[in-house]
């Protein structure tokens, strides 16, 4: 019998060493009531904003058995409908074959069974033989759905839930701190998805810490400590690292190398990243990195070195029409270096690029989910490459998520033994697992951490 110890009832507790069970992760039955619990009731990012420039453009976004679809209007305007028909409930958009979503522009939606025929604005224009209806088909009863929707970030949000207050006021105070970097500006570099063997949250937990760096990761020890924070912001929370010494301004957001010479090992760091991950640099940085030791005499002290290299690739930037936005030390500070928007979405953000995951389950089952990230960053006007959603099997990912694909599944298989007491996640770099679990458990109604 494990000891359950006393359930957490306010967030400020989350700061003190407590365990959660693995049912939110393993059983078919929580998995079950998530979707008229938690997917039905939140705000979820279902696409981007550029991906809709112009009238009739839309894209769809699943979730469960639900399906939405987002399309700009005449004028501008973004609407967002059930992706079902009202005639005899055939989805009305389907999904391409292997396509994570379906995307294109149409001046009417028909419907593929008997035709019935949809305007931008939702409105049912056509029925074949309308009359034999007597009457009856009023426009409320012919009209698509209609879906929340409302765009931050550069991205499209919806939520199922036609009670939903306001987006703005869910996403506090995450939006606000992001806001300085204006991340509506940034494109993606590229975007993949698979589907994973292991829960949405056993994914979502496994890009959510820094403590995992030095066990997963041990090549990226060699370019320093990664101790950092977690914290509770919300229904939200943050993660950023620890500063070292004399670098308290920058908050290691761009991470310099350790030891003997920073120009070096800050090079050496920033191609491994490129080549590893290819995600949380730029080509840009890379560049700036590698020049360093060219640049700057042998023996500049760390804290110059990252000063240098910052301004040298702002300055390469903003020569080929590349506009960082400048944000205060302090908030950057305070920011960190990832927000987990509740309950399924990550952002990795900085000045010119991120990193941004996105969890859903597959199916009711809780053993699956479908995993994607997109890499962004500033592009000079018009030049920001065409991408799409690209499917990709696990071993194709860059190799640093293989690493984190490897404890994704096994923790899943491991969650179900009926030897495993529940998590002991760390109370200082890894509280967002708990600040999860804490949220979930108000729309789930069970699932709380608890005290040990
Ligand atoms: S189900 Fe759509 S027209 Fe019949
Ligand atoms: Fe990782």
């Amino acid at each position: 019998m494990t000891e359950m110890g006393k359930i957490v009832e306010a967030a400020e507790d989350l700061v003190e060493p407590v365990t959660i069970g693995p049912e939110a992760y393993v059983s078919a039955d929580y998995a079950r009531a998530e979707q008229d619990r938690l997917w039905r009731k939140v705000w979820l990012q279902a696409g981007r904003v550029e991906d809709i420039p112009n009238p009739g453009d839309y894209v769809t976004y699943d979730i469960l058995t639900d399906s939405v679809i987002i399309m700009r209007g005449d004028a501008g305007e973004i609407r967002a409908f059930h992706n079902v028909c009202p005639h005899r409930g055939r989805r009305l958009i389907d999904t391409p074959k292997g396509r994570r979503n379906a995307r294109g522009n149409k001046t009417n939606i028909v419907c593929g069974f008997h035709g019935w025929t949809f305007n931008r604005e939702g409105t049912c224009t056509y029925v074949e033989h309308r009359e034999d209806w007597q009457g009856k088909l009023t426009e409320e009863r012919t009209g698509l759905g209609k879906v929340q929707v409302d765009s931050w970030g550069g991205w499209l949000w919806i939520n199922l839930d036609p009670e939903a207050g306001p987006l703005d006021e869910y996403l506090r105070p995450a939006a606000q701190m992001l806001d300085p970097f204006e991340l509506q500006n940034m494109r993606p570099r590229w975007r993949k998805w698979v589907v994973f063997d292991c829960n949405w949250k056993v994914a979502m937990e496994a890009f959510c810490e820094t403590y995992h760096v030095a066990g997963t990761h041990p090549e990226f020890m060699e370019f320093g400590q990664f101790r950092g924070w977690g914290r509770n912001q919300g229904l939200h929370s943050n993660i950023g690292y620890d500063a070292p010494k004399g670098q308290e301004e920058d908050q290691a957001k761009l991470r310099l190398g350790a030891g003997e010479d920073p120009r070096l090992s800050t090079a050496e760091m920033q191609v491994f990243t490129w080549e590893n991950a290819n995600t949380n640099t730029t080509r840009t940085l890379v560049d700036a990195a590698l020049r360093l030791k060219d640049e700057l005499p042998e023996g500049t002290p760390a804290a110059e070195v990252s000063k240098h290299w910052l301004s040298s690739a702002r300055a390469f930037d903003e020569r080929r029409g590349v506009f960082w936005p400048v944000v205060d030390p302090q908030h950057t500070a305070a920011s960190g270096t990832s927000w987990q928007i509740f309950p399924n979405t990550q952002i990795g953000h900085a000045v010119n690029n991120m990193l941004v995951y996105h969890y859903r389950p597959y199916g009711c089952d809780p053993d699956k989910c479908i995993f994607e990230a997109a890499v962004y960053e500033l592009y000079p006007e018009g030049e920001a490459p065409e991408t799409e959603w690209e499917y990709t099997e696990p071993d194709d990912w860059p190799p640093v998520l293989q690493q984190d694909f490897n404890n994704m599944a096994a923790v899943q298989q491991g969650m179900k033994n009926v030897g495993f007491r529940g998590t002991l996640p760390n109370p200082y770099m890894e509280r967002t697992v708990p600040s999860l679990h804490y949220n979930l458990s108000r729309f789930m109604g069970a699932g709380a951490p608890r005290k040990v």
